[in-house]
């Protein structure tokens, strides 16, 4: 903006420039002895009329009044106004003299007009010839005066130089032939001075010839006569000088009679502007100029000279009238050219503002352009961002893959351990191995812990960890944690106390994840606590809230590294003990999910308490909540089974059934199948492949327990496979798997698995799983018969808690298995596309309602139908075996030996007895 203002300015400056004339303006300083009377103004008319001529020239005019210092002081003012030219008209020479010659020394160009001065130091001197003047009247008088005659002769001012040489011609252009008597009187160049001293004299009777200087002296002496005598008039002769045109002047005086002739003294008005502005256009100059004066003005030479000068003013006047004509064109002209100036000013403002905007509108257009290119440059940087920022994610998932690879790798084996150890110390009667068994049972407890650990980091970073809340009592709960570590700190001596200000206070909380939580922070009060410490765990409850206060006088954390113990990752580097740095991360998160906080205070190796605050609230947690997809594995189950009785007693019990384990990892097939074979039929698979080479044999497996994750086939393909081949799919299938993960066991249930088991398992808990399943399945493979020779499918798990839309439901099944059973080709998929839902909802829909899955069922009703037909004894096995829907007469035998354990054509045999 600061450039285009410079530009307008310029533009202004120039634009104004434009306006000035180029012709330079001159003054001319004029400086005028007197002026009231005719001839100068005459002058100065003649002036004006020359000036006409120039554009370029200011006259500045001043007059003295006939005062000597007057004129001194105006031709002073002059001087310091600098005027480009001075003209003088001088009074007096004796006085104007030095003003004059102080003017042209300072550079001014000086012109001297009519009068004379007493110097040389001038630039020009124009005037008419007094001296001829004089002469010519001298020359006329005597012509016309007879010898003797009188001349009374009027001077001018007696100092002025006309007057002298006015004097010398005259007496020098007399007849010298004549004798004349003279009479003289001094006018000083006023008509009033000239007529009064004329009145003064006596002898005017005597008088033949007036000669006065000037016409208006001549005039004033007329006057004078005449107002004596104006008799005398006739008899005398009256001349002046001049000849000026005007009122009361001699031209006037001549025509009219009172002057009998003038002698034409030119006022040089004219000449004195042109040759002024010779010396202003640097001209040559003469240094004088002498102004001719023609011949004697007489009346009729005055009358025609009258009507020329009244010509002349009238052509002066018109000129004039045409001059303000031309000045009002000109004035015109100005408006218009100011107009046009103001048009060009507008538009060039316009173009200007135009450049300005279209120079603006550039800028802003590169600007938008660099911006843009910036923008897509920095999307460019953040798209890169963001692929680096998944790389970087996929790299550390892959880290937390790894380690939780690892973590599940190691778990493995440590169940490996855990549960032959657990073995050794039961059986083993010798005290000093039992402490270093126990010793080992207590490092790789440890050790699972660690990896637990692990793999709830793993699940809170997934955000799959759920909570599964129930209502206990805090206070005990507390408590039976705090009794973990009554050894320890009895061994270490360390005052380890308890406190509750109530003795129970029920919350909804998970029991498993505030467990690991409070172990944390004890196990850390443990750690850092130097032996004979103390460490105190009191309870708080207040209105909405309970505190659990663990107080320490350990080494505490330094203030500075509060604000990051909760950090993930986090391990204070200066103390000697080492962790993984997510324990305190994990507690933090688990006392979160239940809508509570960690708050810890630290006063290094003096007290340092960490509080558990919970809301109290009798609503369980929903956020975290498990949801009722979650299928839920009770993970204290080895102390359940420890504690069961039940479990005991199903443990130590033979079952006749064949199991196949299907594992590719040789160590957990022969544990497995090892600790299987104690209960039941075992047999081994290395995948899927072989396992259903296995299965193709005759060798009635009732169930298959496979890992997921196995080479050539993994156990979800398996189980897909035996759950959809006919021959097959009444086998039950469990699924072993170290993925930890709500939507892979769907996959795998949805796959048709009857159940799963979470590795790291516990044996016992397989074994349990495994036998009460197929108890279960003999069970109702038991009422089915009997329910089969009474004809109802329905009653099957209808024990009358059966809710009336599950009844609904169970009827239309049945009814739609009724109109279609015999179609061999009938599937699960035709069977949910009937009934309007998924393949998946109707599994989880059957297996809720019944405990069966859809394949079983409609196995079975095509069962009961056989069983229907044979009873009649109107049909050959095989025709049974089509009319009911089974593929085959060998498929239908194969299936009714699994479930009764005889061949169609024995169980017609058996029938007939
Ligand atoms: C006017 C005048 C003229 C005369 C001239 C002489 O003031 O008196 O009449 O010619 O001055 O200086």
């Amino acid at each position: 903006m600061q450039k285009l203002s410079f530009i307008i300015l310029t533009f202004l400056l120039f634009a104004f420039s434009c306006n000035t004339n180029h012709e330079k303006k001159y003054i001319i300083g004029f400086s005028q002895c007197i002026m009231d009377d005719v001839w100068r103004q005459a002058m100065i008319v003649e002036m004006n009329i020359e000036s006409l001529n120039y554009d370029n020239i200011d006259i500045i005019l001043m007059d003295a009044e006939g005062n000597n210092q007057k004129q001194i002081d105006q031709i002073r003012e002059l001087i310091n106004m600098k005027v480009d030219v001075l003209i003088i008209s001088p009074n007096e020479a004796d006085y104007i003299t030095p003003i004059a010659v102080e003017a042209y020394r300072s550079g001014i160009p000086t012109i001297i007009t009519d009068r004379k001065i007493n110097s040389n130091n001038y630039t020009v001197y124009v005037a008419g010839d007094s001296y001829q003047i004089g002469k010519m009247a001298g020359a006329h008088a005597s012509s016309i005066l007879p010898n003797e005659a009188t001349i009374l002769e009027v001077w001018g001012t007696k100092t002025t130089s006309p007057a002298i040489e006015r004097h010398q011609g005259f007496i020098d252009g007399l007849d010298k032939s004549k004798t004349f008597n003279f009479l003289s009187v001094e006018g000083k160049w006023r008509r009033e001075i000239s007529k009064k001293e004329t009145e003064k004299l006596s002898n005017h009777n005597s008088i033949d010839l007036v000669y006065a200087h000037n016409d208006v002296m001549a005039i004033g002496a007329r006057e004078a006569i005449a107002s004596r005598d104006s008799t005398l008039l006739s008899n005398i002769t009256i001349m002046g000088v001049d000849g000026a045109f005007g009122k009361d002047a001699g031209l006037e005086a001549v025509s009219d009679g009172r002057l009998d002739a003038s002698f034409l003294y030119p006022t040089g008005g004219d000449e004195v502007i042109k040759i002024a502005m010779k010396i202003l256009s640097n001209e040559p100059v003469k240094r004088e100029y002498i102004l001719k004066s023609t011949r004697i003005i007489d009346k009729n030479t005055a009358q025609t000279l009258l009507l020329q000068s009244d010509q002349l003013m009238n052509y002066q006047s018109k000129i004039e009238q045409q001059k303000n004509n031309l000045d009002t064109i000109k004035n015109n002209f100005s408006v218009l050219r100011h107009s046009l100036l103001l048009i060009l000013l507008l538009t060039a403002l316009l173009l200007i503002f135009s450049i300005y905007i279209y120079i603006i509108n550039g800028k802003i257009h590169r600007r938008n352009n660099h911006l843009r290119l910036k923008n897509e440059e920095i999307n460019k940087q953040k798209k890169q961002l963001i692929i680096l920022n998944e790389k970087i994610k996929e790299v550390n998932d892959q880290k937390i893959q790894f380690f939780m690879n690892v973590s599940h790798e190691i778990r493995t084996p440590l169940t490996l351990i855990l549960n032959p150890l657990d073995k050794l110390i039961k059986k083993s009667n010798d005290p000093a191995l039992s402490t270093d068994l126990m010793r080992m049972r207590k490092s790789t407890n440890k050790l699972a812990g660690i990896i637990d650990q692990l793999l709830d980091f793993q699940r809170i970073e997934n955000d799959k960890m759920l909570l599964d809340c129930s209502e206990i009592d805090i206070v005990q709960f507390t408590l039976n944690i705090k009794t973990f570590f009554d050894e320890l700190a009895e061994s270490r001596n360390i005052n380890y106390s308890f406190k509750a200000d109530r003795s129970s206070v029920l919350l909804y909380f998970d029991a498993d994840k505030m467990e690991k939580a409070l172990m944390n922070l004890l196990s850390n009060a443990f750690k850092f606590t130097r032996d004979n410490g103390t460490i105190a765990l009191s309870i708080h409850s207040y209105e909405e809230t309970i505190c659990i206060f663990l107080m320490d006088d350990g080494i505490g954390i330094e203030k500075e590294k509060l604000p990051y113990i909760f950090d993930r990752f986090y391990t204070d580097t200066k103390n000697n003990k080492t962790g993984t740095g997510i324990g305190l991360h994990l507690t933090q998160k688990f006392v979160k999910m239940h809508g509570g906080k960690v708050i810890v205070e630290s006063d290094p190796n003096h007290k340092t308490v960490f509080t558990i605050e919970l809301p109290i609230s009798k609503d369980p947690i929903h956020e975290f909540t498990k949801s009722d997809v979650q299928l839920k594995l009770p993970e204290t189950i080895s102390s359940l089974v420890e504690e069961s009785k039940k479990a005991k007693e199903i443990l130590q019990a033979k079952y006749n059934f064949n199991i196949l384990i299907v594992e590719d990892d040789p160590e957990i097939r022969s544990y497995l199948s090892e600790e299987l074979s104690e209960n039941l039929h075992v047999q081994v698979a290395e995948n899927g492949v072989e396992a259903l080479q296995l299965l193709e044999g005759e060798n009635n497996i009732s169930l298959v327990l496979s890992d997921v994750l196995m080479p050539k086939m993994n156990g979800y393909e398996l189980c897909r496979i035996i759950k959809t081949t006919p021959e097959m799919s009444h086998i039950s299938v469990i699924l072993l798997t170290a993925l930890d993960n709500v939507d892979q066991r769907l996959y795998g249930i949805t796959e048709g698995a009857d159940d799963y088991i979470a590795k790291p398992f516990h044996i016992d808990y397989i074994k349990i799983k495994i036998i009460l399943l197929l108890k279960e399945r003999q069970r109702l493979q038991k009422k089915f018969m009997q329910t089969m020779h009474t004809g109802g499918i329905l009653s099957i798990e209808d024990d009358g808690v059966m809710d009336e839309s599950d009844k609904i439901f169970m009827s239309n099944f049945i009814s739609l298995l009724e109109t279609s059973y015999v179609n061999s080709d009938l599937s699960i998929e035709k069977l949910s596309k009937e009934l309007n839902i998924s393949r998946v909802h109707l599994y989880r829909k059957i297996k809720d309602i019944s405990g069966l899955t859809p394949v079983d069922i409609l196995r079975n009703f095509r069962m009961s139908k056989a069983v229907e037909l044979l009873n009649k004894r109107l049909y050959s096995v095989s025709e049974i075996a089509y009319q009911t829907g089974f593929s085959s007469p060998a498929y239908f035998s194969k299936c009714f030996k699994d479930l009764y354990s005889m061949t169609p054509s024995e169980y017609i045999v058996k029938e007939k007895n």
